[in-house]
């Protein structure tokens, strides 16, 4: 019996008796395969650009990512990863999520484990109130898509119609329009929730036509949906009737613009990053990605948040000695700064959300690539969906 208790209580020390201190574990939980395996993708090498840089180890720590493949969403799976990351890996921080659905199922888990879940992309407004552990790093869609009512309305767009996906971040936008756009002497024409799966958009198309709106506002998960919806766009002549495309960055995500092509140019979209932002930070970041990224295209918003999540995972392990504990690591965080490759972010103490430049930004062609090019911004952008 005696035996046993010793012969635990040793493994448990061994590394630390042995003067290697143990892994630092970050589990990463995203989809790695399915529909948007991508994300998964781009996060982990915006996390191993950082510690390309930085080094891999940090606070006599060395750094271990964890990856999990949710194939989602599937918020179950993302739930039962991290369950065994937890309980099985012991990691010492909880990170990813891209899809809101996921990102909620994991809350509960973090609260009970008391483990930092640093979120790097799932985007609706209420995420970071469904746990005290969670920090986010991303974006809202709120956020992003108040700064272009504003621009709209001021740019003389009277007649909106209104397409989003169907869930969380869809239904953020599409009311943080209407809130934003109305007041400011706006008309909503129409407004249509598209499925979240593999929507079909050729009736929508259709519908937005007959509307004869100026404008759509349109958020779509980043992706290959953005490259279908623009091509029905432009072969239903939604472009020749006059009709414009504004939206959320999502849709002109710099890892699929070039596959967009033509039908992407002259768009106008409002986000917190474009790979042509001009800045040092960004130009160090895109090198160091190019060296890790492997197969992978350009990189992409959430490169950046892997990059910049991996920068606070680091600042937690600096200020705590290496000994993660999660409510100190929560608190580490509150009001931290950094010069992000997308502009200077800030963790809002009250909202555990980041706080953000939001540009306006028109695609273009230059040098034979599609770009957005930042054209106006308004600094210190706080979540307004809270
Ligand atoms: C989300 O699920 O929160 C989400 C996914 C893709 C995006 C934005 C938000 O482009």
């Amino acid at each position: 019996m005696y035996r046993a208790l010793w012969a635990c209580l040793f493994l448990a020390l061994a590394p630390w008796v042995a003067g290697a201190e143990p892994a630092l574990k970050i589990g990463l939980i995203a989809p790695f395969s399915g529909s948007f395996a991508n994300y998964g993708k781009e996060i982990e090498a915006g996390m191993k650009a950082y510690v390309k840089l930085n080094g891999d180890k940090v606070a006599g720590r060395k750094v271990q990512i964890i990856v999990r493949d949710t194939t989602g969403p599937l918020p179950d799976v993302a739930k039962r990863l991290a369950q065994e990351l937890v309980v099985r890996e012991k990691v010492d921080f909880l990170a990813g999520f891209c899809l809101t659905p996921e990102a909620l199922a994991v809350a509960d888990i973090a609260t009970q484990a008391k483990k930092l879940m640093v979120v790097m992309n799932a985007a609706t407004s209420i995420i970071t109130t469904r746990s005290p552990y969670i920090v986010r790093v991303s974006m809202t869609l709120p956020q992003n898509t108040v700064p272009l009512a504003t621009w709209a309305s001021k740019n003389g767009i009277k007649q909106v119609f209104t397409l989003v996906s169907d869930y969380g971040p869809g239904i953020d936008a599409e009311t943080a329009f209407k809130n934003a756009f109305t007041p400011a002497g706006g008309t909503i024409v129409d407004s249509v929730r598209v499925p979240l799966n593999n929507p079909e958009f050729a009736p929508f198309l259709q519908r937005i036509k007959d509307g004869r709106p100026e404008a759509v506002f349109v958020f779509l998960p980043a992706g290959e949906q953005g490259i279908a919806f623009m091509k029905g766009f432009h072969e239903r002549g939604l472009g020749q009737v006059g009709i414009k495309v504004i939206a959320t960055g999502d849709i002109t995500d710099d890892l699929v613009l070039d596959a967009m092509g033509e039908n992407a140019l002259g768009m106008i979209t409002s986000f917190h990053y474009s790979t042509a932002h001009d800045s040092p930070e960004n130009k160090t970041f895109l090198k160091a990605f190019e060296e890790v990224k492997g197969g992978l295209g350009r990189a992409n918003f959430m490169a950046v948040a892997g990059y910049d999540g991996m920068a606070a995972i680091y600042e937690v392990a600096k200020k705590l000695g290496g000994k993660i504990d999660g409510d100190k690591a929560v608190e580490a965080l509150k009001g931290w700064k950094r010069q992000s490759p997308r502009g200077p972010i800030e963790i809002d103490p009250a909202t555990r959300d980041v706080v953000q430049t939001v540009y306006l930004r028109r695609v273009e062609k230059r040098d034979g690539r599609y770009v957005n090019v930042e054209f106006d911004q308004v600094p210190n952008v706080k979540d307004p969906g809270k």
